[in-house]
């Protein structure tokens, strides 16, 4: 029943309802993790009678391909697999090995927190991924310990970026999320030890993604700090994107040592921009990262629809969206700068 996958000529690019194309896609292969970072998963709410997603409602890899073939021929380019840890899913080389060929993606890249990737970057690299990025929010062992909820230390974080450079799975990016008090003392540590690797940090903005992490505005660190407080020790200047939309912005080292990234999507968001679609582990589309629902695709593709049907019902989606959360924030924000919106959907579910 399936049909070929890539018509990317065949078929308009649908544009939402201010003008942005579908260009990226962002599939969150499980809602499970092997971590318990407060900030995403606290331990306190994710304990032992947590129900997960169950497995008969996850997507299958044929279903997740297929579905993928469908945003790669309404015009998404950029895969990012995404969980939870994408790498707690058993098999992912298999599902990597069917994403990279779909003909018209022009990248394919993973987020995970590292600690089961010095065993799989190999297999992946193998099995056609093209680029990966390591979340690391600190190199103090006892603050990495209490911000993965876990107690685990860097030492198999930092192997695993080791293997995926073997691998060459380049360039690596290493993901901070800041959250002042908590490990904003890590931030110039951090880029000075990656600085001349060749490995990208990006600094985040503590967002307020989901409902269990008590974020309030007081925590973020805004981003023109984070590049202050490393350009008084490293010296940095602006570099251009390398894309229209590219989510992190560049600064450079002045001594030729790399670069950095920041991600502002708090003191100064990318809405406008915003080309990127989420595919949830049991088949939702979502349209914004602080969406509070998202649309059933997995329904039409056990009920038997054909690729042109999704396509139809995807594309359909993307026009009537509207979303620009991070760009309304401040609306969803009480007078102490918590959030006031209780139904979004958690990060673990939509993988940032
Ligand atoms: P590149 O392809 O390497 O540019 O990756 P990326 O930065 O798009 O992906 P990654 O998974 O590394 O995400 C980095 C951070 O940016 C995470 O905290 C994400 O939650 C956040 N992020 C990614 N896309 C969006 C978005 O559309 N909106 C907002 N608000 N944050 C986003
Ligand atoms: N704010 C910003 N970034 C976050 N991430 C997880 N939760 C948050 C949050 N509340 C990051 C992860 C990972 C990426 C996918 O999103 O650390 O690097
Ligand atoms: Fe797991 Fe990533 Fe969430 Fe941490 S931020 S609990 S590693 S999904
Ligand atoms: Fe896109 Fe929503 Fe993030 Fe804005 S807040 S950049 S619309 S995902």
């Amino acid at each position: 029943m399936t049909t070929p996958v890539n018509r990317a000529s065949a078929y308009a690019t649908p544009r939402d309802l201010p003008g942005r194309p579908l260009r990226d896609l962002r599939i969150s292969v499980t809602d499970r993790c092997n971590f318990r970072c407060p900030y995403c998963m606290p331990a306190e709410v994710f304990g032992k009678r947590y129900t997960f997603v169950p497995k008969p409602e996850l997507l299958s890899f044929e279903e997740m391909a297929r579905l993928a073939g469908c945003f790669v021929a309404l015009g998404a380019r950029k895969i990012r697999i995404t969980g939870g840890e994408p790498l707690v899913r058993a098999e992912l080389p298999a599902l990597i090995e069917r994403l990279a060929g779909i003909p018209g993606l022009g990248d394919l890249a993973l987020t995970t927190n590292g600690y089961l990737l010095a065993d799989s970057a190999q297999d992946l690299r193998d099995a056609g991924l093209r680029r990966i990025t390591v979340s690391l929010d600190s190199l103090d062992e006892a603050i990495y310990r209490r911000m993965n909820g876990r107690h685990y230390g860097t030492a198999r974080v930092l192997a695993g970026i080791a293997a995926a450079e073997r691998a060459g799975l380049r360039p690596i990016k290493v993901n901070c999320v800041v959250q002042r008090g908590v490990n904003d003392g890590s931030i110039v540590e951090l880029a000075r030890y990656f600085k001349g690797t060749g490995h990208i940090v990006r600094f985040i903005e503590y967002m307020d993604v989901g409902n269990r992490n008590q974020w309030n505005l007081s925590e973020v660190v805004p981003a023109a700090e984070i590049v202050e407080r490393i350009h008084a020790e490293l010296p940095l200047r602006p570099a251009t994107a390398h894309y229209r939309g590219e989510v992190a912005s560049r600064f450079e080292y002045l001594d030729g040592g790399g670069e950095i990234g920041v991600i502002s999507s708090v003191s100064a968001p990318f809405c406008g921009d915003c080309t990127r679609a989420r595919l949830s582990p049991e088949g939702q589309l979502i349209t914004c990262l602080f969406a509070t629902e998202g649309i059933d695709l997995r329904k039409p593709l056990r009920a038997g629809c054909s690729d042109a049907e999704l396509r139809d019902q995807i594309a359909a989606v993307w026009r009537r969206r509207s979303d620009r959360y991070s760009e309304e924030r401040a609306a969803h924000l009480d007078l102490e700068g918590h959030s006031r919106s209780r139904s979004k959907i958690e990060m673990h579910r939509i993988g940032g």
